[in-house]
């Protein structure tokens, strides 16, 4: 499931008893243009987006022989390149013919290629002889029965080792009811495993999920729906209360250093109602890491962790800079996560500084949006407010944009400023220069940034020269990080994963 079929969601739901997990739908071009990275610090395989330095997947030793990546694809040569290169990584290729929305469909994905039988077949055709895996795809059934019989047929043709049937029309929406007898048409008209899905509804438990199965006559069932509200449903002795699993995913997201924005819509989604309560305001406002630990009281453990984390080299959305993991730039600097700025970056901002007018101070300094409540007292108000008391001529904002990232400078009393983390919009990235350049104004404390999470604290060597731009060196795993799972229910040891609006902590 898309955004919540990520690393700690799967890995919780084996860990509660289901015998495969899905990736969510990754589109084939974002697999593509990523950099597999091996990530000794937390243990996992990455694949980085080269533009942006986002982890696209992350996968790890625990789920190697379990972990199914869905694709996302129209094209035969795109979904055979990213099959080649990810099938060391990964347990089976599924295509995703079921999806219904706009952007699938426009890009003749999802269930377009339902209605475009010779491209799916050539798909799944030429995953089948490329790849060693089993190669597996997933359907919605047609208006028509007998035609979904037909089609379910042509596609076991390509060989494909499995099929996943959604009992429901691309025009059904998740509440209609599901066709349990359309599934069991196809289940009996073929000999390769169908795979039931669907009946989220009437799932609240793993009985429920075998009963499922049963009644659609096949072996096996995917469920999405009720595993994303409460994921031990797969459990043999029962679910367990929803505080429990939510403290037991929050942990494995820390763990796995999973993005702050992610966690936060997963536990939403499991929240569902209970969103209105105290707990769900909290979390609504949330917008770090720390800050979604500290509701279920494992602050310290997110604390310890990210600090671990941070002295071994990982810096998350801090390190993230524009086209940092090009393949002939990460073997000069880049560290094993590719998250250290590259030889030419470097380059180009030392050349940079050099022919600057005036001299450039930066720190690593981020703009979390929740630590301003009130508009006044935003950075760049609060520059502009001390430019006026003290009879200065304004600021002056330029920003920089590089691929998808961007970077604040400011010119202010003959100095200038910038943050060296790259912002996911302009608005971000001139309130992060400003508190850079309240920080030397010495109207905002360091130790305050350092606890909001606007500015890590530093290690003892960096300190002492007051320059936190972000150049590490390698990850490897210090002894005190143990990178092994944690046992089931002992928590505290474990953090990973960056997309879009996130901040690093
Ligand atoms: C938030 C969300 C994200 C989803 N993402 C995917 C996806 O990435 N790939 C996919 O095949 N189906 C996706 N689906 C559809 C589900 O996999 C599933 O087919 C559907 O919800 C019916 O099953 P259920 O009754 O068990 O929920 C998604 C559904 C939801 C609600």
């Amino acid at each position: 499931m898309v955004r919540v079929g990520t690393l700690p969601m799967r890995l919780l739901a084996l860990e509660y008893g289901a015998d495969l997990v899905y990736t969510e739908e990754i589109i084939d071009w974002k697999l593509l243009r990523a950099e597999r990275l091996t990530n000794d610090v937390l243990g996992t395989i990455d694949y980085i987006d080269t533009t942006d330095g986002t982890v696209v997947f992350r996968t790890c030793a625990e789920e190697r022989n379990k972990v199914i990546l869905q694709i996302g694809t129209a094209s035969v040569e795109r979904a055979v390149a990213v099959a080649k290169m990810l099938q060391q990584d990964v347990a089976a290729i599924d295509v995703n013919m079921g999806c219904p929305k706009d952007f699938s469909i426009k890009g003749g994905m999802g269930v377009a290629l339902l209605y475009d039988l010779p491209r799916a077949k050539a798909i799944l055709e030429g995953l089948v002889s490329s790849v060693t895996i089993p190669v597996t795809c997933k359907i919605r059934i047609l208006p028509d029965l007998e035609e979904t019989v037909q089609l379910a047929k042509e596609l076991q043709s390509t060989g494909i080792s499995a099929i996943g049937v959604h009992g429901r029309t691309k025009t059904e929406r998740p509440r209609h009811p599901v066709n349990e007898e359309a599934i069991a048409k196809v289940a009996s008209a073929l000999h390769i495993p169908v795979i039931a899905n669907g009946g989220s509804q009437s799932i609240t438990r793993r009985h429920d999920v075998v009963q499922f199965a049963r009644r659609c006559g096949t072996t096996s069932a995917m469920v999405a729906r009720a595993a994303e509200w409460n994921c031990s449903l797969f459990r043999a002795d029962g679910p367990l209360p929803l505080d429990d699993v939510i403290r037991r995913y929050i942990t494995l997201s820390v763990r796995y250093d999973n993005s702050p924005s992610n966690t936060k819509y997963c536990v939403q989604m499991m929240l569902r109602s209970l969103q209105e309560s105290p707990i769900g305001r909290r979390l609504l406002d949330s917008q770090t890491m720390q800050q979604i630990c500290d509701i279920w009281d494992l602050g310290e453990f997110c604390r310890e962790t990210q600090l671990k984390y941070h002295h071994a080299g990982i810096k998350g959305r801090r390190a993230c800079r524009p086209r940092t993991l090009s393949n002939e730039e990460s073997e000069e600097k880049a560290n094993e996560s590719g998250q250290v700025a590259s030889k030419k970056q470097c380059l180009e901002e030392n050349d940079q500084n050099q022919s600057a007018p005036t001299p450039l101070l930066q720190n690593n300094i981020c703009f979390i949006r929740s630590n301003f409540p009130s508009d006044n007292d935003l950075p760049k108000t609060k520059l502009y407010t001390y430019a006026t008391r003290n009879g200065l001529p304004k600021a002056q904002y330029e920003v920089q944009q590089k691929d998808k990232l961007f970077r604040a400078t400011i010119e202010f009393g003959g100095q200038r400023y910038s943050s060296s983390f790259w912002e996911k919009n302009k608005r971000f990235a001139e309130q992060g220069a400003a508190l850079v350049c309240l920080l030397h104004l010495g109207v905002e404390e360091r130790s305050a940034l350092i606890a909001n999470g606007a500015m890590l604290p530093e290690k003892e060597s960096t300190a002492a020269k007051g320059d936190d731009a972000a150049k590490t060196g390698t990850i490897k795993a210090p002894p005190e990080i143990n990178t092994e799972m944690l046992p089931k229910d002992e928590c505290l040891q474990n953090n990973g994963q960056s997309v879009a609006e996130d901040v690093p902590t």
